[in-house]
């Protein structure tokens, strides 16, 4: 069968043949699933659906299976990371604070789940646990900028800002 790597952009060819060594030597551990990807993530940076077929045949799992452990996990990336990293904090502090509200309007404004990138490349939507600043709970980071006290209708403001500034960013290299 061809090999297909049009999934995703990146020639790595090398990696790619790293990812089957490491499967074909755990084959037959359905244990070794979550570090097989792991490392596959950690090479590619996600792990795109062609990566999740080879890793299931050379492992000898089922595809299902696979994508199971992609999605239980919101760490696994199945798109590479966008141009903005939203962190949603879900520690405890936040999550009290109304952090799992802001979390689904973030969902919901950029059409994905937690852990998935917009197929135009700009957003990575993620949890994380305390971000160290509880007390501005509940706190969201876009790339390096902190926002705390974030409620729900805060939400469409702060993508806006950012697809603003994509644009912005854009015409000013096509000028
Ligand atoms: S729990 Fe969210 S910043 Fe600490």
């Amino acid at each position: 069968m061809a090999e297909n790597h049009e999934e995703h952009k990146c020639e790595c060819k090398e990696a790619y043949e790293d990812i089957d060594r490491m499967a074909e030597k755990h084959r037959g551990d359905s244990g070794a699933l979550i570090q097989v990807l792991h490392y596959a993530q950690e090479r590619l940076g996600y792990v795109p659906r062609d990566v999740q077929v080879r890793v299931a045949e050379r492992l000898g799992v089922a595809l299902s299976d696979v994508y199971g452990v992609i999605t239980f996990y919101s760490f696994f990336r199945e798109r590479p990371r966008g141009k903005y990293t939203i962190s949603s904090c879900q520690g405890t502090a936040c999550y009290v604070r109304g952090a799992p509200e802001v979390l689904a309007r973030f969902e919901k404004e950029l059409g994905i789940t937690a852990g998935d990138s917009t197929p135009d490349g700009l957003f990575s939507l993620e949890v994380v646990r305390c971000l160290g600043a509880c007390g501005l709970a509940p706190v969201v980071t876009v790339n390096k900028d902190t926002y705390g006290r974030v409620t729900e209708d805060k939400v469409p403001a702060i993508v806006s800002l950012y697809r603003a500034g994509a644009k912005r960013e854009d015409m000013s290299a096509g000028s």
